[in-house]
């Protein structure tokens, strides 16, 4: 699986300065033009899953504005249960519940429709990369208002060098692929 690991890897587009000076921005979206390299992701979450946390049975597959969108369905489908997604505010009609998180300027807010969900139910998170962690932190924030349980946050992509892990109070988080920044 190293090599599968590194295949993906090289599928990653990197785009020095961009979307401003110093960041090198990672494209996932290369990775599917490839169909066996974009189902081998999911099945590395899958796997992660069925061997970690083989005694839980997962409620649901929590997927984050907007990447997280093009892997969480899949994910669910394959475990068998169902995808929620978690929007950025003001997209989702009916009854939501809402967390703010900080920016590097201001701050923005989550949102994800209450209803399919009850008290100790167990979610798992995807998104595609986990930076600072503050969208992953906020994500586990609003699961916990609900009082939901996250079994993992399971991510293509982790920039090590930022930490993000740290601001996940200890929630077990699965990368497939790391750069340090
Ligand atoms: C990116 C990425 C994660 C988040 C990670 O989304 O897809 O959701 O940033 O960064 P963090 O760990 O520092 O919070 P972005 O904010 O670019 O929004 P988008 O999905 O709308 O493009």
């Amino acid at each position: 699986s190293q090599n599968v690991v590194a295949e993906i890897k090289s599928r990653i587009g990197l785009f020095p300065n961009f979307p401003k000076s110093g960041v090198e921005f990672k494209d996932i979206f290369p990775l599917f033009q490839s169909p066996s390299l974009f189902h081998k992701v999911v099945e590395l979450f899958e796997e992660n899953i069925k061997e970690n946390h083989q005694e839980v049975k997962i409620d649901a597959v929590l997927g984050l504005d907007a990447r997280g969108f093009l892997f969480g369905p899949l994910l669910a489908s394959k475990l068998n249960t169902s995808f929620v997604p978690v929007r950025k505010k003001g997209k989702l009609p009916g009854h939501v519940v809402s967390t703010s998180y900080a920016l590097e300027y201001g701050e923005d807010s989550i949102e994800m429709q209450t209803g399919s969900l009850k008290e100790g139910d167990n979610v798992v998170i995807v998104d595609d990369l986990l930076a600072t962690g503050g969208t992953m932190a906020a994500a586990c924030k609003l699961v916990k208002q609900l009082k939901l349980n996250v079994v993992k946050c399971l991510v293509v992509i982790e920039l090590t060098g930022l930490k993000g892990r740290e601001k996940l109070d200890g929630t077990s988080v699965y990368s497939v692929i790391q750069y340090e920044f």
